[in-house]
């Protein structure tokens, strides 16, 4: 059984897809544990009514360690990492240890509203502020460049004149909720190859 290690720091909105797909039979894995970046955060209790395994690894506590502490947890023990609303950076010997082997959502398209700074309502409002007429969702492969790993997939979503950031944010998040597990799957059956910065999905 394919294995996998999600990683959050929020609601866990996006875990729930992940659980809900197991559950309906869409996605073939098993969530092994879940990481959460601070104590409280829902989305640990998300995984304890699963009864999956959860740890908190806090920048707080762990320092410049962070990453290495969540290697140690995960080294061995699972087969793909996935940032679900995961809002600290990974570096160093786990993006090796793991290479084309941790995936991230993230709320836009990228390249754009992606990078430093951009994350959680600061990349909604930024949609609305260019105007654009749309945005959208991206799963990417991490590496050592902030949101700027390989693309896997992404979800085109309208911007209408009417929309507030929270709008927006609605509507992006339900496709993400669609991506995501998508993408996971993809993986899963081996149907990505990495070539450069871009990938090809294997038919
Ligand atoms: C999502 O928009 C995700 O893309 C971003 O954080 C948001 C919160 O997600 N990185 P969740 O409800 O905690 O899964």
């Amino acid at each position: 059984m394919f294995k996998i290690a999600v990683l959050a720091s929020g609601g866990g909105s996006n875990l729930q897809s992940i659980f809900d797909s197991i559950d309906n039979g869409n996605l073939n894995c098993s969530v092994e544990m879940v990481i959460g970046s601070k104590e409280g955060i829902f989305a640990l209790d998300r995984a304890k009514t699963k009864e999956v395994e959860t740890h908190v690894v806090s920048r707080k506590e762990y320092g410049n360690k962070t990453s290495d502490k969540i290697l140690e947890l995960t080294k061995g023990k699972v087969d793909l990492i996935v940032l679900a609303g995961y809002l600290s950076i990974l570096e160093g010997d786990i993006l090796k240890e793991f290479k084309n082997k941790i995936i991230n959502i993230h709320p836009s398209l990228i390249p754009a509203f992606c990078g430093d700074k951009m994350y959680g309502m600061n990349v909604h409002n930024a949609v609305i502020k260019s105007g654009v007429k749309f945005t959208g969702c991206s799963v990417h492969f991490v590496n050592e460049e902030v949101d700027g790993g390989a693309i896997i997939l992404q979800e085109v979503v309208p911007v209408n004149f009417e929309d507030n950031a929270e709008d927006v944010q609605k509507r992006v998040l339900a496709e993400e909720h669609k991506l995501l597990p998508k993408a996971i799957e993809l993986l899963i059956n081996d149907k990505i190859q990495v070539v450069d910065k871009r990938v090809n999905i294997v038919k």
